[in-house]
């Protein structure tokens, strides 16, 4: 048997791989010269052959060829490189030793049986006929949906795991890759997905890791995810980024949008550089994936206020880390996938009009100023200056200072010094922060512990997505903590109506968690009530992430007090515990602020 590996590199470029990761330059006849992304360096002293087909960092002492490379970027074992490399290469693995077998390339293999069990029930499965007809309606082609391999899941309890155990799986496999789901009561294993649309879930790879699946008999929970699996991380997941990432280089840059829906029907209408967040803020994680095919980034938003905000705050991190970050504003439809089907011309002028975050910030802070009035002149500034602040790059803060200051007619050095004294403030709070929570401190704590439970009484079903994060004892009082118990209690038990939990019930004898119950139901009501679920779940997401920075800004300044204790009695040792101990919280801070 021919040894495949070889015959794998044979037809593979390594200089084309590693151009996926890195800027390469060309140094000589068919050399390429790089910034090493092993060790840190100014100049690069990485070299790559394309003759041999062997890269070498003269720096660090890393090398190696094609599958080296794969392994040591992407932090892959070998069989999983083989098998990226072997798709790519258009080579079927022929044979499994099982030392080629790990596994993560067990949930690898049996996603992928699964992907085009699905696909072909759709194609061919009498009983799909209304999910054809479905996506007819939704104007999807014949040729969409074989390229997006769409499958459907029958409305069955076992089909697709009996299936899989037809062909050799094992059940802790089949339970581990998401695909089933074991039920406490009898230990079986059930088909996670039933009568649901199938949209498979690639990595970057275009290997299908999972998927997202919509309902087609309207049960309330419209789309269900994989759960998390030793190769589906969603945060790390961009879909259709397979498909896209090679517009995205050539165009040099991405449209994101929101759902799968929205990126099969723009990549239809030809702007085939689009991928979408599913439903969550945009991840560090993400954004670094972004950053690797091209630095510029579009994002579609439906024009209603609610979507526009929500949309917004996953951005702030995406231009701090140094995308250029537009903002496409829809023509029509609250999502692509109905602005095109309205007029497929609509998208594309809505591309054309995309416009600059920071643009787009001030339209929407002055569309409802007047700046005529000292006081919305203020409001203006108050609003704005922070966001300028934050421009990584000094000729960005320059132009948007000037661009506010001719607004609101003032002078731009007035507007320089406000900046400036910003970020003085800022250094000045963190500093100080030493000695004991801050009142803002505490302010902030109480107004996120609010506005997470009435969230949560809004629709307790985004429970599932915190409850894993977010402790009882994370609350800082005992109401809050009681009122959060109830919720994790009543949400599992399922006793609840219309997603919503009811407390009055609960707490009829006890009158001091009655009214802050009722206080919070206020709260859901005036503040969330108008959101879609979407948008609930972000700012939940965004919600717990700050909770968590607050808490341990607590415990930060905590120790800090620990800390000048311990100097004043010269206990050394402990003060070198206490740092570490510090130092872990800090990096815990940055973490979730990233
Ligand atoms: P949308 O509710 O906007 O759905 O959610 P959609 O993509 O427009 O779907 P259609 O057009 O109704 O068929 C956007 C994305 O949020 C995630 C999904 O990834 C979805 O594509 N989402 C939404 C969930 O994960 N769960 C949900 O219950 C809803
Ligand atoms: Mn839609």
């Amino acid at each position: 048997m021919l040894n495949q590996t070889e015959e794998i590199k044979a037809r593979i470029d390594l200089v084309e791989v590693i151009q996926e990761y890195i800027k390469l330059t060309p140094a000589g006849v068919n050399n390429f010269r790089a910034l090493c992304p092993f060790h840190n360096e100014k100049t690069p002293s990485m070299m790559i052959s394309k003759d041999k087909q062997i890269w070498h960092c003269f720096g660090c002492g890393e090398g190696g060829d094609v599958f080296t490379w794969l392994q040591k970027m992407e932090g892959m074992d070998f069989p999983e490189a083989l098998r990226v490399l072997a798709k790519k290469a258009n080579i079927k693995l022929e044979y499994h030793q099982p030392e080629m077998s790990t596994k993560k390339t067990k949930l690898l293999d049996i996603n992928k049986q699964a992907v085009e069990y699905w696909h072909n029930l759709l194609l061919k499965d009498p009983n799909a006929e209304p999910v054809r007809k479905y996506l007819e309606g939704r104007q999807l082609k014949q040729e969409t949906i074989l390229e997006w391999q769409l499958g459907w899941a029958k409305d069955s309890w076992d089909d697709l795991f009996k299936y899989l155990k037809s062909l050799g799986y094992e059940d802790k496999d089949i339970l581990d890759a998401g695909i089933v789901s074991q039920s406490q009561k009898d230990n079986k294993y059930y088909d996670r997905f039933r009568n649901r649309l199938i949209f498979p879930i690639n990595n970057h790879h275009g290997q299908p890791v999972g998927c997202s699946a919509r309902t087609m008999s309207g049960e309330d929970a419209k789309y269900i995810n994989t759960p998390q699996t030793q190769v589906y991380n969603k945060s790390y997941i961009l879909f259709g980024l397979d498909k896209a990432k090679q517009y995205m280089k050539r165009q040099d840059y991405t449209i994101l949008v929101e759902g799968n829906m929205d990126v099969i029907a723009v990549s239809q209408a030809g702007t085939k550089n689009v991928v979408a967040v599913s439903g969550t803020a945009l991840t560090l994680e993400q954004i670094h994936l972004l950053k690797r095919y091209s630095k510029n980034v579009m994002i579609a938003f439906d024009a209603d206020q609610a979507g526009q905000r929500a949309a917004l705050r996953g951005l702030d991190l995406a231009w701090q880390e140094g995308l250029n970050v537009k903002i496409i504003v829809l023509k029509a439809g609250k999502d692509p996938d109905e602005c095109i089907k309205q007029d497929k011309q609509l998208w594309l002028d809505s591309i054309k009009g995309a416009v600059n975050i920071i643009d787009y910030y001030f339209d929407i802070t002055l569309k409802d100023l007047d700046l005529t009035r000292a006081d919305h002149k203020k409001k203006a500034a108050a609003v704005l200056l922070p966001i300028i602040a934050k421009l990584p790059d000094a000729i960005d803060r320059t132009h948007y200072i000037q661009k506010l200051a001719s607004f609101i007619a003032v002078d731009d050095k007035i507007l320089e010094d406000k900046i400036n004294s910003l970020k003085t403030d800022k250094k000045s709070i963190t500093v100080k922060q030493s000695p004991q929570p801050s009142i803002q401190n505490i302010d902030t704590i109480k107004m996120l512990t609010e506005r997470v439970l009435a969230l949560l009484l809004s629709d307790i079903k985004l429970l599932a997505d915190i409850e894993q994060r977010l402790m009882p004892e994370d609350f800082y009082e005992d109401a809050a903590s009681r009122i959060y118990k109830e919720l994790i209690i009543q949400y599992n038990k399922g006793t609840f109506d219309n997603n919503q939990v009811n407390l009055e019930e609960l707490f009829k004898t006890e009158p001091e968690l009655l009214k802050r119950s009722n206080v919070l139901f206020l709260l859901a009501g005036s503040e969330f009530g108008n959101l879609t679920e979407l948008a609930k779940k972000r700012e939940l997401e965004q919600l717990v992430d700050r909770f968590k920075v607050e808490g341990l800004r607590v415990k930060a300044s905590k120790l800090d007090e620990a800390i000048k204790t311990a100097e004043a009695s010269g206990d050394d040792a402990k003060v070198n515990n206490l740092l570490n101990e510090k130092d872990k919280v800090n990096k815990d801070i940055n973490r979730l602020l990233h």
